[in-house]
């Protein structure tokens, strides 16, 4: 019986092989479609790559302090790194006017969470990235878009992008001012804590900011755009 469940396994033996193969390669196929979205992104808007991959950092950070599997890391990570990819679907007119928007121009940009589900949506295993991707501007008191989604019904991975988000556009340089101390972000996230921000989220990114935000900015190798 040994031997006939050794030549059984024998048998068996290439096309497992065969299988864990084809399963790295399409794994490996994902990841290249992803980071080449970023690369996308960066090209569209020099800045929204680079702040997409700070969040990828600060999004496994939070996620694991919150005791998120780490199953389950790599679907926030993805939402955190192209949670705005559907800025693509948005005229150039409008992302980059420097003014105010029309109410029309507003309603277009405020697609954008809907355009990235869409296109996330498209990768079979990305369900979950693509549904924090649709839900990150929803505000924890209800008054975001485009669920208008209160408290837990946003899901975990949207309040934490919501977070990171606002906190690394907060702290980066833009051409027309300068990046806010991150003491002082932190301060303006607590402010918005428990109206347009979940609590418990921002609690334990403040927690965790002050000793990560140096290796979060080395991680990606932007520390000259913050400033202290
Ligand atoms: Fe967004």
């Amino acid at each position: 019986m040994i031997s006939d469940c050794a030549n059984q396994f024998h048998q068996f033996t290439p096309v497992l092989l065969r299988v864990k193969e084809l399963e790295e390669r399409n794994i490996a196929l994902r990841n290249s479609v992803i980071c080449a979205f970023n690369q996308l992104l960066d090209l569209k808007d020099l800045n929204t790559g680079v702040h997409s991959t700070r969040l990828a950092e600060w999004a496994v950070r939070v996620a694991r302090e919150l005791n998120i599997p780490e199953k389950d890391l790599y679907q926030f990570e993805v939402a955190a790194l192209l949670h705005d990819v559907g800025k693509i679907g948005v005229p150039d007119a409008i992302l980059k006017k420097p003014g105010r928007l029309t109410p029309e121009e507003k309603a277009l940009m405020d697609k954008h969470p809907e355009y990235s589900w869409s296109i996330l949506r498209m990768f079979p295993d990305l369900e979950e990235a693509s549904l924090f991707a649709l839900h990150h501007h929803e505000n924890y008191d209800g008054s975001g878009y485009p669920g208008g989604l209160k408290g837990e019904e946003i899901p975990i991975g949207s309040r934490i992008v919501s977070v990171i988000d606002a906190f690394d556009a907060m702290i980066s340089n833009r051409c027309y001012r300068k990046g806010l101390g991150h003491e002082e972000a932190m301060r303006r996230l607590d402010c918005d804590s428990g109206t347009q921000f979940d609590p418990v989220v921002v609690k334990c990114f403040i927690s965790i900011a002050s000793l990560e935000v140096a290796n979060v900015f080395a991680a990606t190798g932007t520390s000259a755009t913050v400033v202290f």
